[in-house]
């Protein structure tokens, strides 16, 4: 048997993460082809970490003055379109480099990034979440999806097991983690639940860490307020092109845009997990991260 293949959900491991098979034939295809620019600034997270959000945050905060209030390219595309996703968009070909806008998602472990990024020095902003609403999120999401579907006990486990595509999550949020303590001036590491309580904070530590730190006047005219609640879930969950557009990603998978915006909460766990399971993730939680410092 295999050890580097999952035929349950047919993912290939690599350098010890998982990835669907033509997710790493994109990897090496990055490996050799992408060229970061020293401007570049990766999104980087898990898949189900609050990608959306902070994508939304990032474009909004960099375009502000490109746009007024209402002709903002978000209401009309979901983020996923107004920033480029490296690992199916660009190795698919769709990519176009905004000139302006130099802003790149990815969900590829720190382990797997072109060597490019780290040769430039590229600033990376990363987001994970609490891995309990995490993995309920994925379980939703993964029904949107033509793959097997499994109970939701099965995911966990699996889960656990480090078996979901760029998993195991813990090493995923691990590397980022320690490189954001080694090299604080290039990474800046967010958790889904603080942005969730003390958005305006954030979005302001985001707009300085980007770049583009709001001005004095900015702050007065309620600019920082004005963003969070142009991609608060509410209203980016309730815009037409987030109920019945439709997202491709990179050149295969089409997927409406309203399966990125599902409740939005934190502790949605709590109507998921039986006991057990809750034992189990904790536990796995605690190994994963033992000695590390790092908690959710
Ligand atoms: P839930 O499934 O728990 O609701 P990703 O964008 O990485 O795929 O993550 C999706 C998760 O982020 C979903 O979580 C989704 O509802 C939530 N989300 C999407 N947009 C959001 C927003 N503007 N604010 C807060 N959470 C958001």
């Amino acid at each position: 048997k295999d050890e580097s293949i999952d035929s349950e959900w047919n993912l290939h491991l690599y350098q010890g993460f998982w990835y669907f098979s033509t997710t790493l034939e994109n990897v090496f295809y990055l490996q050799e082809n992408f060229n970061a620019d020293p401007t570049d600034i990766l999104i980087c997270s898990p898949p189900k970490s609050g990608t959306t959000w902070l994508k939304s945050l990032s474009f909004a905060i960099m375009t502000r003055n490109r746009f007024d209030e209402s002709s903002n390219p978000l209401f009309k595309a979901v983020s996923h379109e107004c920033i480029p996703h490296l690992e199916s968009d660009f190795a698919s070909g769709s990519f176009s480099r905004d000139q302006e806008l130099k802003l790149l998602g990815t969900h590829l472990p720190l382990n797997a990034l072109p060597k490019s990024v780290f040769i430039e020095n590229c600033k990376i902003v990363y987001i994970c979440r609490d891995p309990k609403d995490l993995v309920v999120s994925m379980f939703h999401f993964a029904k949107k999806f033509p793959w097997p579907i499994f109970s939701f006990e099965r995911t966990v486990e699996r889960f656990c097991e480090g078996r979901s595509y760029y998993g195991p999550y813990w090493d995923h949020v691990l590397e980022y983690w320690k490189m954001s303590q080694e090299k604080p001036e290039n990474v800046m590491f967010l958790k889904y639940e603080d942005m969730k309580e003390n958005t305006l904070f954030y979005i302001k530590k985001l707009a300085e860490f980007l770049g583009e730190p709001f001005s004095q006047e900015e702050e007065m005219e309620g600019v920082p307020e004005k963003i969070m609640n142009m991609c608060s879930f509410e209203n980016l969950s309730n815009l037409e092109v987030n109920k019945t557009g439709i997202h491709r990603e990179g050149s295969a998978v089409e997927i409406g845009n309203n399966a990125f915006f599902r409740k939005g909460e934190v502790g949605d766990w709590k109507n998921h997990f039986t006991q057990k399971m809750k034992e189990k993730i904790d536990q796995t939680t605690q190994d994963k991260l033992h000695g590390s410092g790092f908690t959710f």
